[in-house]
């Protein structure tokens, strides 16, 4: 289950690469990509926001019932999972605009998308760094059992990194030459 979350976090990382280039571009006055940016945040939304952070959150809630003395830790996670999800909706709207011909201040547009970059990278930087060796060192294999059966969406493939690349991703899949 961990190597799994593993797995999406490079996923994630190499999307927010992404993001990166197109704020580069943004900020030099480049062609930008507002539509691969749009299905970007519209991923993000569908594939981290709906079934990786809810995964997260089975396995944070396990562990501070059982295993954590200290909460701030887990309250830390979720609360950052919800600045995501708001994080994303107002930048997606943005993006939406833009591309329906509206007037948005671009310094206004590079304000969000870097706060969104920023939060995500420190987010998972945190799982990745601190959060995750201390699940690897205090849950029993018995425990994971547990999560694996009370995980009730293993079944869908992911659109992107998935075994077939959804139709509304072929853009990003290609920017990321997959
Ligand atoms: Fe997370
Ligand atoms: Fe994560």
């Amino acid at each position: 289950m961990l190597s799994e979350l593993h797995r999406e976090h490079i996923n994630i990382a190499k999307l927010l690469d992404l993001l990166r280039q197109q704020l580069f571009a943004i900020r030099s006055e480049k062609e930008v990509r507002y539509r691969l940016l749009r299905d970007i945040l519209s991923y993000l939304s569908e594939v981290s926001d709906q079934c990786h952070h809810p995964q997260e959150d089975l396995i944070y809630d396990y562990y501070l019932k059982y295993r954590c003395q200290d909460d701030q830790i887990t309250d830390r996670l979720k609360h950052e999972h919800e600045l995501v999800v708001v994080a994303g909706k107002e930048l997606t709207e943005l993006v939406e605009m833009i591309l329906m011909d509206a007037v948005i201040p671009l310094d206004q547009l590079t304000a969000k998308l870097e706060s969104f970059i920023v939060l995500q990278q420190r987010h998972m930087d945190f799982e990745e760094g601190e959060v995750f060796p201390e699940l690897r060192a205090k849950l029993t294999e018995d425990d994971w059992r547990h999560l694996e059966q009370n995980w009730r969406y293993k079944t869908a493939d992911d659109p992107l990194f998935g075994r077939e690349v959804a139709e509304r991703y072929r853009d990003i899949s290609g920017s990321l030459g997959l």
